[in-house]
């Protein structure tokens, strides 16, 4: 997880993103692989329900102490491994909304199937992902910023590992400055 400062400046609109990739009131929502709760806070503040989950069980207490800032209580936290979804979730969501953490899965065919195995029928699943850009490029508050060149993504190959799992692309979205978006569909029932 970056430290604080950066992040904050690097995401200024957090609920801009959440917009841009179609998250709307009245969706029940989970945040896969939270952090420490920037995302999770604004999508809770638009959605009816988030569930936050993260392995990292410090980084839910962060993201726990940020919503109870903010007295938002439409939020449940659960620590454990994003290929387990099914498992950490009660039934189906609406949306999956996955930030800067698509590029560290090892088997990201597996985690699509996981994704969509949690997803209602028409439902949707979105990464936010760091632009395939040279590390030093990527400047945020005057220094490189991100992860490694060689980890991050070119939209290609996070569609390709999706649609492997029978998720459809529905739209690319542009995130400034070093971001893209991808939201796929769960074809309906
Ligand atoms: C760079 S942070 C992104 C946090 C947040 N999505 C954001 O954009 O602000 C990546 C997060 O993924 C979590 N993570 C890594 N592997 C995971 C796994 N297998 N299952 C669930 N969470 C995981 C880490 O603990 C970390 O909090």
């Amino acid at each position: 997880m970056p430290t604080a400062g950066w992040w904050e400046a690097l995401w200024p609109d957090p609920a801009g993103v959440l917009a841009a990739v179609g998250i709307k009131p009245g969706m029940e929502v989970i945040d896969l692989c939270s952090g420490d709760g920037w995302f999770t806070l604004q999508i809770a503040k638009i959605a009816r329900d988030v569930i936050a989950i993260d392995i990292d069980f410090n980084m839910l207490e962060v993201a726990r102490d940020r919503l109870n800032e903010s007295s938002v209580a439409n939020c449940d936290f659960v620590a454990g491994d994003a290929y387990e979804l099914a498992k950490l979730v009660a039934g189906p969501a609406d949306f999956v909304f996955m930030a800067n953490a698509f590029h560290g899965v090892p088997d990201r065919a597996r985690l699509a199937r996981a994704v969509r195995a949690a997803l209602k029928p028409g439902g949707h699943f979105a990464t936010v992902n760091w632009h395939q850009r040279p590390r030093e490029e990527t400047i945020a508050l005057g220094e490189p910023r991100g992860p490694k060149t060689e980890l991050r993504l070119s939209p290609q190959r996070t569609i390709e590992a999706v649609e492997s799992s029978g998720l459809k692309l529905a739209h690319l979205v542009e995130v400034q400055p070093y971001h893209y978006g991808t939201v796929f569909r769960q074809p309906p029932a």
